[in-house]
């Protein structure tokens, strides 16, 4: 596409200031590498599982939308107000990077219309303009879910069971959930007048930072971090006192729901969460290891106007969505949730040139071994050092007298579980090879014997 006249001109050749110039990652953004992107694959296989246990389908919106998506979710929020990638691309449209998921499924609910209940998950990255410090981050990862087209309170329950259970997949322990009913709108309204002028009478008492909130947002200030204001916060009338019949009455469901199915929960009548579309049920999983400016790991709740509010018909929804990063720094901090272990099963070990190892390392492959080998001709012992970093319980090791002979020499190298091994190595012709190694695997894969030396060289 050729550049509009709104379309600052890109340097070209010569003229590139970044020229010579080494780049970093942007400021708030990380790049995810092996092997820690491994404990994200193993991550999100778990999570999977209990999705699709669920009857939860995957869905992925754009990362970027029409920035009128993204203003549903309430103009007077941080995570519209101060913090949205906005841009206008080369046609002048109004976009944005995508702060959060779930105004992306309304809008995809609204335009193409399901049969209900829409039950989807998503996962990705979003994007808010932070401060950037741990378990905070420009760029960021979710992995969310949304029941969309029941009011059922069930479905609540079965939103928030579906965290909890993952959660114990992955063995966290201390992450207690903490529930709230933001009622309805009427409720809200009376709500909203009742703490304002609370917080009016109480303003000399605020922490000045926090004062301009009264007027504008005041319940922002229930969720103040600073002492003053969190002290009068503390004594502020209670959103719970303002339920409707009909609201507190799906409150109620919802929590027998969780007694139920022994989920522990804690009534929290300040958890007001920071995005305007909430209606009846809000929650937080906080983790008790992390502090207190980045312990809410997954938040969710009830939004039955958002659809309706991007151009689709009235339909209910509720839903979660919890940060990889801040998940992951709670498994950190309870020590659960490792990086997965990702080695080779078989090393092909080729002195005579690399053709062989090439393949070997196919074939082997394609029968479902995970097998691996060095590149650039390598010295036998470096090839045998890499063998043994790798972990594989078995070297095959192809030289010229094994190429003229038309045979692999097969070296156990350790046991599965690491412990080491007395079995003798044997040379044999590559059609017994696979016959061969199933033998080999067999030993291995039983546990070394208690008397043997367990420590691993690798
Ligand atoms: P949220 O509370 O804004 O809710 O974000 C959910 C989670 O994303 C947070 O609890 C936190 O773990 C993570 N998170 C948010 N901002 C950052 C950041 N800058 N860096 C690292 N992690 C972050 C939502 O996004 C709603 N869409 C949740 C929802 C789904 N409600 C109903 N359905």
């Amino acid at each position: 596409m050729s550049g509009t006249p709104s379309t600052p001109a890109r340097p070209s050749g010569g003229d590139d200031p970044t020229a010579g110039k080494s780049f970093r990652t942007p400021i708030g953004t990380h790049d995810l590498a092996p092997p820690e992107s491994g404990r994200w694959v193993a991550l999100l296989g778990t999570f999977i599982g209990a999705a699709d246990r669920a009857g939860f389908g995957y869905l992925q919106t754009p990362i970027f939308e029409d920035i009128g998506v993204f203003s549903r979710i309430g103009e007077g929020t941080d995570v519209v107000g101060k913090e949205m990638y906005e841009f206008a691309d080369r046609s002048d449209r109004r976009l944005a990077l995508r702060p959060e998921g779930t105004a992306s499924v309304c809008r995809a609910f609204a335009q193409h219309r399901p049969t209900t209940p829409w039950k989807v998950w998503y996962q990705g990255p979003f994007f808010r303009y932070e401060a950037p410090q741990a378990g905070r981050y420009r760029q960021f990862h979710q992995i969310g879910a949304e029941t969309l087209g029941t009011d059922d309170p069930d479905a609540d329950v079965e939103i928030i069971a579906l965290t909890a259970e993952f959660f114990g997949a992955i063995g966290l322990q201390r992450v207690p959930l903490l529930l709230n009913s933001m009622g309805d709108a009427d409720t809200r309204l009376a709500y909203g007048e009742a703490l304002t002028s609370y917080l009016q009478r109480r303003a000399d008492d605020v922490d000045p930072a926090d004062r301009d909130k009264i007027e504008r947002h005041p319940l922002r200030i229930l969720d103040s971090k600073r002492a003053a204001t969190a002290a009068v916060a503390a004594e502020a009338p209670q959103i719970t006192d303002f339920l409707s019949g009909e609201t507190a009455a799906h409150f109620e469901r919802v929590r027998a729901g969780l007694d139920a199915l022994g989920i522990e929960h804690a009534v929290e009548p300040k958890l007001v969460r920071g995005l305007d579309y909430y209606t009846r049920t809000t929650f937080e999983f906080r983790a008790a290891s992390l502090d207190a400016a980045q312990d809410t790991i997954c938040g969710g709740g009830r939004y039955n106007g958002l659809v309706e509010a991007l151009g689709g018909p009235p339909t209910p929804g509720i839903g979660f969505a919890l940060g990889i990063e801040r998940l992951l720094l709670a498994c950190d901090a309870e020590g659960v949730f490792d990086v997965p272990a990702q080695r080779a099963e078989v090393w092909v070990i080729d002195t005579a040139g690399g053709a062989a190892a090439r393949d070997l390392t196919h074939q082997l492959r394609s029968v479902g071994v995970r097998a691996d080998r060095a590149f650039d001709d390598r010295s036998i012992r470096a090839q045998m050092r890499a063998a043994d970093r790798s972990g594989a319980e078995i070297a095959l090791i192809v030289g010229t007298d094994e190429i003229d002979a038309g045979t692999v020499t097969v070296r156990p190298l350790r046991h599965a579980d690491g412990g080491s091994t007395d079995m003798p190595q044997q040379t044999v012709p590559r059609s017994e090879l696979l016959g061969t190694l199933r033998t080999v695997f067999d030993v291995l894969n039983a546990p070394a014997p208690a008397s043997g030396d367990s420590s691993n060289p690798a």
